[in-house]
C-alpha cells in the first residue's frame, strides 16, 4: 500500500502539486492521468524518493520515504518498487541478458548461479530467450519494452510504476505494451501505478483512475465513472478538445 498525504511540490514560483492525498490500493492498478506538464512524473519521482516534497509525506508499506535520512534507507524502502520509465531506458552497451541481470547484480547478495537462473526464467516468461545476446539497438521497440518489463520484474517488486508506458510508440506497439501489462499483472500480481495522458486507451489496464489538474486531484473513480463524468475539465480532456478550462501548453 502506498499512502500519499498532503503532498506539496513547487519549483520556484511554479506550484506543481498543491496538497495531493491518495491511497494506492494493493493488488489493483491505479492510473494517474492529466495533460502534459501537470506533475504526473513529479508525483512518481516523489513516490520513488528521487524528489523531496515541500510538505506532506509518502508511506510505502508503512515506511516513510519522504522522511528517510539516507540514500541507504531510501534504497531499502525502494526495494518494494519497480519502475518502467518512458523510454524503457535500457543500457545500450549491455546485451538483453545483462540488462535483465543488472538490478540483481546491483542489489547484491545473489550468487552467480541464482542470477543466471532468475534471468533465464524471466527471459522465458516474456518470450525473450532468442534475444538474450542482442543489444538494444538490434531489437524493435516492442521487444525493448518487454526487456524493460523483464528487468523491472526480476527483483519481484510488490509495486510496479509505469511512466507513460507507451508514449512515442505506434498504436500497434502501444497496444502490445498494454497487453504486456495485463498479462504480467495476472502472472505476478503486482500493484500497478500507471502514469499516462493516453485516454481512454490506458483505461483497459486501470482499476481506478485519478485525474490531476492545477496541482490537485479533480476526479477519481473507475474508468466507467470517468467516462460518464459531468466534470467539464475531465470531459474536455477525455474528448481531446482545445476549448475549455484546461489550457493547452
Ligand atoms: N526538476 C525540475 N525542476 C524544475 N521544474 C521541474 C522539474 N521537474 C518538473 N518540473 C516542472 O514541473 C511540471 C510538471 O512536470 P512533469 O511532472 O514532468 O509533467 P507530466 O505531467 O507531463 O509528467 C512541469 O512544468 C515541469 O517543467
Ligand atoms: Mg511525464
Amino acid at each position: 500500500m502506498i499512502s500519499i498525504r498532503n503532498i506539496h511540490k513547487r519549483f520556484g514560483a511554479q506550484i506543481v502539486l498543491n496538497g495531493i492525498n491518495l491511497d494506492i490500493e494493493p493488488g489493483k492498478t491505479t492510473t494517474i492521468v492529466g495533460p502534459s506538464g501537470v506533475g504526473k512524473s513529479v508525483l512518481l519521482k516523489l513516490i520513488m524518493g528521487i524528489l523531496e516534497p515541500d510538505n506532506g509525506e509518502i508511506l510505502i508499506f508503512g515506511k516513510n520515504i519522504t522522511k528517510a535520512r539516507s540514500e541507504r534507507q531510501r534504497n531499502r524502502i525502494r526495494r518494494s518498487l519497480g519502475v518502467l520509465f518512458q523510454s524503457a531506458a535500457l543500457f545500450d552497451s549491455l546485451t538483453v541478458y545483462d540488462n535483465v541481470a543488472f538490478p540483481l547484480i546491483e542489489r547484491g547478495g545473489h550468487s552467480r548461479r541464482d542470477i543466471h537462473n532468475r534471468v533465464l526464467f524471466m527471459l522465458e516468461a516474456l518470450s525473450l530467450e532468442s534475444y538474450a545476446y542482442n543489444y538494444p539497438e538490434e531489437i524493435s521497440m516492442g521487444i525493448r519494452k518487454r526487456v524493460g518489463m523483464a528487468r523491472s520484474l526480476i527483483t519481484e517488486p510488490k509495486v510496479l510504476l509505469f511512466d507513460e508506458p507507451n508514449t512515442g510508440l505506434d498504436p500497434l506497439v502501444g497496444q502490445e505494451v498494454y497487453d504486456l501489462i495485463i498479462s504480467c499483472r495476472q502472472k505476478w500480481g503486482f500493484t500497478g501505478v500507471v502514469i499516462s495522458h493516453e485516454i481512454p486507451e490506458v483505461f483497459q489496464v486501470s482499476d481506478r483512475v485519478v485525474m490531476l489538474l492545477n496541482g490537485n486531484i479533480i476526479e477519481e473513480g473507475s474508468p466507467e465513472d470517468l467516462m460518464n463524468t459531468q466534470n467539464v475539465a475531465v470531459r474536455q480532456f477525455l474528448e481531446g478538445r482545445v476549448d475549455g478550462p484546461i489550457k493547452i501548453q
